[in-house]
């Protein structure tokens, strides 16, 4: 990894997990819209962390508060940070069943849900080895859990699935153990309470459905409502009087939450991989809220 100009710069890295939402395709149509310069970047719905390991790579980090709600996810981030020999050890155990429909749905997936985190922040070697068989095996590689918090996302069929990529792995520790990166398990408010002026805050919350038919908000066994969007817009709100610098993406169906008039809104194409139906992934228009004028800046 090169470290430039106290920034860090580790060549192209992108997500370690495949996460409903994830931001990968539209990297390159964000890059028009990203603040040029800014402190601390904050990322309160860090899922996959397509948007950080981008800016990352592009050495334009110094400072990162990476955050999410979902315990089995954050769990994982600080497993490859603080435990990876453990893991890779685990994994390639694991890779031998990788294309075992029996395994799968006899051992892995009930020990995962057997195994319960308590803050998210434990490092569980033996919980994260097992999200990655089931995210590298199941349907479309698809994180969903019920309302009793047990995954239940079936067999995916895969013919020959790599459940793990070591120098990739590797790659990513060396980012997440720098000094200027931490990683919390939390609601997006409580990990931005510190975030103050040039500070750059990327909200990617779970999208509201465009339709009744196309939900997709089990990330958690507590779905995110309307109610959720309205108290988010709050918060973008007070950050952006705050003098944070505000990104959101989000279905339009959130347009009504922010004003024109005080926030600059644009639609941009994307091809959504939230619908668990693999040929319903369409061509969707994605919102994207901005409290401050695109830099048109490409480096
Ligand atoms: C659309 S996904 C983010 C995808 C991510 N940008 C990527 O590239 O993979 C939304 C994320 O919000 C998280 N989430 C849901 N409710 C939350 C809350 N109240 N606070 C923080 N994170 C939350 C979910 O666990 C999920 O990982």
């Amino acid at each position: 990894m090169l470290e430039t100009m106290g920034k860090y710069a580790a060549g192209r890295l992108s997500p370690f997990l495949k996460w409903a939402g994830g931001k990968g395709q539209l990297l390159e149509t964000f890059e028009a819209y990203f603040p040029k310069s800014f402190g601390t970047y904050y990322e309160p719905f860090l899922g996959g962390g397509a948007v950080f390991f981008h800016l990352a790579s592009k050495g334009r980090i110094t400072k990162a508060v990476l955050s999410d709600l979902n315990k089995d996810l954050i769990n994982c981030y600080v497993t490859v940070r603080d435990r990876l020999d453990e893991l890779l050890e685990r994994l390639k155990e694991l890779q031998n069943h990788a294309r075992d429909k029996e395994y799968f749905y006899e051992v892995v997936r009930p020990n995962f849900n057997k195994i319960e985190l308590q803050t998210g922040s434990e490092g569980d070697v033996e919980k994260t080895a097992l999200l990655f068989y089931l995210n590298k095996t199941c349907y479309n590689g698809l994180y969903r859990v019920n309302q009793k918090d047990e995954f239940n996302v079936p067999w995916g069929r895969y013919k020959n699935p790599a459940i793990y990529d070591e120098s990739h792995l590797r790659a990513i520790q060396r980012i997440l153990t720098q000094s200027g990166i931490t990683v919390m398990c939390c609601d997006y408010h409580e990990a931005t309470m510190n975030a103050g002026p040039n500070d750059f805050v990327y909200f990617d919350p779970p999208y509201q459905p465009v339709s009744s038919t196309a939900n997709f908000t089990s990330y958690t066994p507590q779905s995110f409502g309307w109610g959720d969007q309205e108290r988010l817009s709050q918060a973008y709100h007070e950050l952006a009087d705050r003098g944070c610098l505000l990104m959101l993406s989000n279905s339009p169906k959130v347009e009504k939450l922010y004003s024109p008039h005080t926030f600059r809104i644009e639609r941009v194409r994307a091809t959504r991989a939230i619908s668990c139906v693999g040929n319903k992934r369409g061509p969707v228009q994605e919102l994207l809220v901005l409290n401050y004028q695109r830099t048109d800046v490409k480096d």
